[in-house]
């Protein structure tokens, strides 16, 4: 009898649309190495998001701005394995960096094809409302599928005047139901709402063929989306008001740390469970040195001839 499980069926865009069309609530989080990928996809997630949040959470800037697509390529490469050693079933999608999209469709789509070619990635996340539109239609055409980002979206801190929630206002809840129907008619497959009235969440969720992904955005979106430190309670020295932690390893981690470092300095670890053994390098006899003689230092300086 095999023992071996069936390969398990890969979400893919279509799966995503359908589970909207389903009433199916999609579940993403972030990774950005190997093992978190396989963790993450073990926990059963339908969509693993290489974030540029690394540059906070891994990195340890104050934004996303430093991040360059060299290392978006890199942490995604590093998931897309993680993920074909767990077998797994996510979707993985991957951020375009600040100032890889920006500049002009053409770069946009070479950078997008360097995520999928060397990254790995099935489709590529990018920042920006309608005026993105036409970015997100070249990479479409290119064969790549984009997620589209809108409300806070963190690449533009300067311009918002830091991390704030968007569209509370008539004017700019309107923009960025404006914003969500321009990227979706541009191609994109899927929508992240990040930072906004659940009202205004709910209503462009209502409008849209294509599934949305929501972060502080209220329970009506199709989806949600956590950084995967928030969601285990990595990071202690900061919550914001849309993070729910679902474990505190935090604290955890460094218990175990704790606990390790006074098992060291006592001598109890290792104990005889973790050492290995080879009982005849007893019978070996220690040969001590031959004393050195000045012919050891000849004084030649150069290569042999
Ligand atoms: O970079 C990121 O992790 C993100 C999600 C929070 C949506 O963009």
């Amino acid at each position: 009898m095999s023992t071996q499980t069936a390969p398990q069926k890969r979400v893919t865009i279509h799966e995503l649309r359908r589970m909207k069309t389903a009433g199916e609530k999609i579940a993403v989080v972030t990774a950005y190495d190997a093992t978190s990928a396989r963790l993450v996809d073990r926990g059963g997630v339908d969509v693993v998001l290489v974030g540029d949040s690394l540059g906070m959470v891994v990195q340890g800037h104050d934004s996303t701005l430093p991040v360059t697509l060299d290392q978006m390529v890199y942490h995604c490469a590093a998931v897309r394995r993680g993920l074909a050693r767990a077998g797994s079933r996510a979707h993985l999608v991957g951020d375009m960096p600040f100032g890889s999209y920006q500049a002009s469709p053409d770069e946009a789509v070479k950078h997008a094809m360097r995520m999928v070619a060397e990254g790995g990635a099935e489709a590529v996340k990018l920042e920006g409302g309608a005026e993105y539109a036409e970015v997100v239609g070249r990479i479409v055409r290119a064969g790549i599928p984009v997620m589209g980002h809108i409300g806070l979206t963190p690449q533009s801190v300067h311009k918002m005047g830091g991390y704030v929630v968007q569209g509370r206002d008539g004017e700019r809840a309107q923009q960025l139901l404006r914003d969500a129907r321009a990227l979706a008619h541009a191609g994109c497959y899927a929508l992240v709402l990040e930072c906004i009235p659940a009202e205004l969440a709910r209503l462009i969720t209502g409008q849209l063929d294509v599934p949305t992904i929501g972060i502080g955005a209220g329970p009506h979106c199709d989806g949600q989306v956590l950084v995967f430190h928030d969601l285990l309670g990595l990071e202690t020295e900061f919550k914001p008001r849309f993070v729910k932690r679902f474990a505190e390893l935090g604290p955890a981690v460094s218990a175990a740390v704790q606990a390790y470092v006074g098992e060291v300095k006592q001598g109890t670890f290792p104990a005889e469970e973790h050492s290995f053994h080879a009982p005849q390098l007893r019978l070996l006899q220690v040969v001590p040195p031959e004393p050195e003689t000045d012919d050891d230092h000849p004084g030649v300086v150069g290569a042999p001839v």
